[in-house]
Parts: C-alpha cells; structure tokens; sequence
C-alpha cells in the first residue's frame, strides 16, 4: 500500500446528498476531499459554490481541496477561504494575473494551488512555484467526471515532480481525471502524492473504504 494522499471528488456523489458523502468518504479514509467548482464560463459545466462548501465543512475535519474552474477566479477566493477550503487552487489562464490570486490565496490563509490543464505547458509553474503548497495536473479536460485518463499527463507530473525536488519544498503533487486503480500506480510512479477520483471512489466496484484502498495500491475486495 502506498502513502499517497486519495482526495474523494464529491463530484461524483448523489447531490442530493453531499453532507453525508462528504462524512462516508471520510470515514472511509479519504485523506483530502476534493470540491469541484464550475462556473459554466471556464467550463462547459455548473456545480457548486462557496454556500454548499460551508454547508459541508462541519461534515469532515479532513482538509477540503477546492478545486476552482471559474473565471475570474479572484472575486470568490474570499469566500471560498471562509467557507472553509484549506487548499484552494486556480487555473492559471483563468485571469490575467495567476501570481496575484495565488498570492491573496495565502494572505488569506488558504494552501494556494496551481492546476494545469492537458493543454497547458509545465513551463508555467516556474515563476509561481514558490507561492505554491500543492499543483495538480488535470489528466483530463476539466469539467466533467467520468472521462478516460490522458497518457500524455504522465511526463508532465515526471517533470513536475523534478521541479518540486529542486525546491526542496513540500508541495502536494496531485492527478485529477481518470484515476482508478489501473491508471493511479503509474502516477504514482511518476511521482504523484495525491490522487483525486471521482468516479472510482463513488461508483467503483466495492465499497467505499475498498474503493479509496484499491487507488492506494491494496486489492479492493468485491463488494459484498
Ligand atoms: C473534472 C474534475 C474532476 C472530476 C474527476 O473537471 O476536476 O475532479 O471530478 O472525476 P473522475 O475521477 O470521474 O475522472
Ligand atoms: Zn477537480
């Protein structure tokens, strides 16, 4: 089993019910929970905003990795920190001044997090980097669940990881889109530490806990 750090996406769960997703996928050892928010604008989808995420925060204790898809970013960083996000992390191209919302991310408290899209180039970490506690590399195009990992992510996390050594600082290297069993042992081998899964965690074959310890590395048990 490995110690990498799996980060349920809530995206996946009955809407009707996320307070008591969010407190299953915890119990069930998730170590981060991952909060998808889509603006219709950014991407060609809609879900949640800072309202739901402090309606859930009293639901877990574990840290919330909000994942903002909107643009602008910045008009809403100061409620998404209230709400409760612990890492809060924005697409770079989605305003003109990534350093700027990264750096109000921190004055207020947050983790910033920077998220490359499949398309987007390694390069634009560099100047950022050291305003950064967690980057996450989409191994889809962002906006919906359910879609199949892009192989031609893993060097980008192969890079990244080396970029993060230099650093010699502790930044969360994650993989959002695709990830289940089959495809999280070779992010991890690329040098991710956290995992996010959507559709692996909620709607996999085993229960929850069996579903969160076969992306770790275990051999998810069939579901009773
Ligand atoms: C996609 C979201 C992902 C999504 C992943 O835009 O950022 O977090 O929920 O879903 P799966 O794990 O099903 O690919
Ligand atoms: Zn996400």
């Amino acid at each position: 089993m490995s110690d990498v750090l799996i980060s349920p996406s809530i995206l996946s769960a009955d809407f009707a019910a996320l307070g008591r997703a969010v407190a299953d996928v915890d119990a069930a050892g998730a170590d981060l929970i991952h909060v998808d928010v889509m603006d219709g604008h950014y991407v060609p989808n809609i879900t949640i905003g800072p309202a739901v995420v402090k309606a859930l925060r009293p639901h877990s204790a574990k840290p919330f990795d909000v994942h903002l898809m909107i643009a602008p970013a910045d008009p809403f960083i100061d409620a998404f920190v209230d709400a409760g996000a612990d890492y809060l992390s924005i697409h770079p191209d989605a305003g003109p001044h990534p350093h700027r919302s990264l750096q109000a991310i921190r004055d207020r408290g947050a983790k910033p997090g920077l998220v490359l899209n499949p398309g987007t180039p390694v390069q634009v970490v560099e100047p950022l980097i050291d305003l950064l506690d967690l980057i996450l590399v989409m191994s889809v195009n962002p906006g919906f669940g359910g879609q199949s990992f892009i192989d031609s992510q893993l060097s980008k996390i192969e890079t990244l990881r080396a970029m993060i050594d230099r650093t010699g600082r502790d930044i969360v290297l994650e993989v959002d889109g695709g990830v289940n069993p089959q495809t999280a042992p070779r992010c991890i081998a690329a040098g991710a530490t956290a995992l996010v899964a959507g559709s692996a965690v909620f709607k996999g074959a085993g229960s929850l806990s069996q579903n969160i310890d076969a992306l770790r590395g275990g051999v998810g048990r069939a579901a009773a």
